[in-house]
């Protein structure tokens, strides 16, 4: 019997963007499972709830038939040894990204032996955070490229109300 491959790409997602699923896509390809890890983060309010973010991955991710959607709390290396998944994926865009990410990948694997794998972020789109993304919409600036359309609507609904 093959062993079944499981990957965890973690994050905030508030809200995802088209930097985020292309890491999720690309992660697919790799793996047989995938599971998108919305942290439960108490400390810090976001734009839209945990559950908002759940049902925005799941809407973005339905043509990928191994990836799972959920939201976690406590240690991502605990998610992970509950769903059996070996490795954490997380896009790259730069140095900045870097060394914040290090530390953690060390840590996780410290802590539980899992590994943290880095995929390079998409050309063009090292720019793109969840959070410049909400600066320049609360602005009136146009983000439709960096939204996938359902998310775009859904953050359009949410400034405007
Ligand atoms: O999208 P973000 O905010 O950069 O994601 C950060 C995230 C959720 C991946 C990271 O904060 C995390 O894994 N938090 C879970 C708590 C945890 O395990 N902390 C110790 C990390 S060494």
């Amino acid at each position: 019997m093959t062993q079944v491959r499981r990957a965890v790409c973690p994050g905030s997602f508030d809200p995802p963007t088209v930097g985020h699923l292309d890491v999720v896509e690309r992660t697919a390809a790799l793996f047989d499972e995938v599971y998108v890890a919305v942290l439960v983060n108490p400390r810090k309010q976001g734009l839209f709830t945990v559950a908002e973010r759940v049902e925005m991955l799941a809407e973005i991710t339905l043509h990928l038939p191994g990836v799972r959607v959920e939201a976690f709390s406590g240690l991502v290396v605990d998610y992970c040894r509950e769903r059996g998944a070996e490795a954490l994926v997380k896009g790259l865009r730069g140095a900045t990204d870097y060394d914040y990410e290090l530390p953690m990948a060390h840590m996780n694997r410290h802590l539980s032996g899992v590994e943290t794998l880095f995929l390079p972020g998409a050309a063009g789109q090292a720019y793109v955070s969840s959070s410049l993304v909400k600066e320049v919409a609360r602005g009136g600036g146009d983000v439709t490229p960096f939204l996938p359309p359902s998310v775009h609507a859904r953050l359009a609904a949410r400034l405007e109300g």
